[in-house]
């Protein structure tokens, strides 16, 4: 795929994608969206590429909508607004559903659907300083596509006093509200990420998914709701290949074949 709007390198078993938009802070249009949506997509069926690292060229992460984009919809009709409005709800459901863990390598900017991204992915870390917010109110627009992932990371009333004063905030506090597991300065950013992948590397490929999948469907629910799925995924997965070998890796004193 011929890709304008963002740079993908696989690196082994690391696949490591760039918004690259850095004139307008990678603010992405609907030509970003699509590709997004279309490498994550697609890296799903790439065996190999076991972790994705998402990041931003230039001085920012992503400062969100594109608001020259957002701003010419006035003139589109209803559908047309539905249709571009889906597509973003689907670019951030993608990366939250991603079967291969996202970490997002966040610094300088990430305001609007760029904080939204770093809530849909997996592990966010930040560099110290960068400035967060969902500033759509002070826009006259609200965070809508983003709010599930978002008040599901940082709680209702985080997003109570983030959502509606639009304010921005620093990196410190992101981690205490729990949008971001992370805080490092800029220049121990990459190292940061890079112990994270390395940690997830550690995980079966398979169980990581399925891991991911059992969030998704326990968050939320009452104990008794999930009782029996939790149960049935257990089952399934101690009797897995990757779930035997795994085990037998342990007694063995020796790594499963995953571990690179
Ligand atoms: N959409 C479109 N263009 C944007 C943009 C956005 N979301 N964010 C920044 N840009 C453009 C600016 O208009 C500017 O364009 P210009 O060079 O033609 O003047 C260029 O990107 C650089 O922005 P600038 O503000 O000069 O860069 P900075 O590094 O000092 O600050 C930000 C970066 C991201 C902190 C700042 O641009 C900002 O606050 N942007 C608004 C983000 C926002 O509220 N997004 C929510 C969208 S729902």
């Amino acid at each position: 795929m011929n890709l304008e709007r963002l740079e993908l390198h696989i690196d082994g078993p690391v696949a490591r994608v760039w918004l690259n938009r850095p004139d307008v802070r990678n603010a992405f249009d609907g030509l970003m969206v699509t590709e997004l949506r279309k490498v994550l997509f697609d890296l799903r069926s790439v065996d190999a590429v076991r972790v994705i690292v998402l990041g931003g060229r230039g001085p920012s992460f992503c400062a969100g909508a594109d608001l020259q984009w957002m701003k010419a919809t006035a003139a589109f009709s209803r559908d047309e607004n539905l249709r571009e409005a889906q597509a973003m709800a689907d670019l951030f459901f993608t990366v939250y559903e991603s079967p291969k863990p996202i970490v997002s390598r966040v610094h300088g900017a990430a305001l609007g659907g760029g904080t939204g991204l770093v809530a849909a992915s997996d592990i966010p870390v930040a560099a110290l300083g960068t400035q967060f917010g969902f500033t759509e109110v002070r826009l006259g627009i609200i965070p809508a596509v983003i709010s599930p992932y978002v008040v599901a990371k940082i709680g209702e009333s985080a997003a109570r006093e983030l959502f509606l004063t639009g304010e921005r905030f620093e990196a410190v506090r992101a981690v205490e509200i729990g949008l971001v597991r992370a805080a490092v300065p800029e220049e121990d950013l990459d190292t940061a990420v890079e112990g994270r992948v390395q940690e997830l590397l550690k995980a079966g490929p398979r169980a990581i998914a399925e891991a991911k999948a059992l969030i998704r469907e326990v968050a939320w629910r009452r104990v008794e709701d999930v009782h029996r799925y939790t149960v049935e995924r257990i089952a399934d997965m101690r009797t897995s290949s990757e779930g035997q070998e795994g085990m037998r890796a342990f007694l063995e004193k020796r790594k499963p074949y995953w571990v690179p």
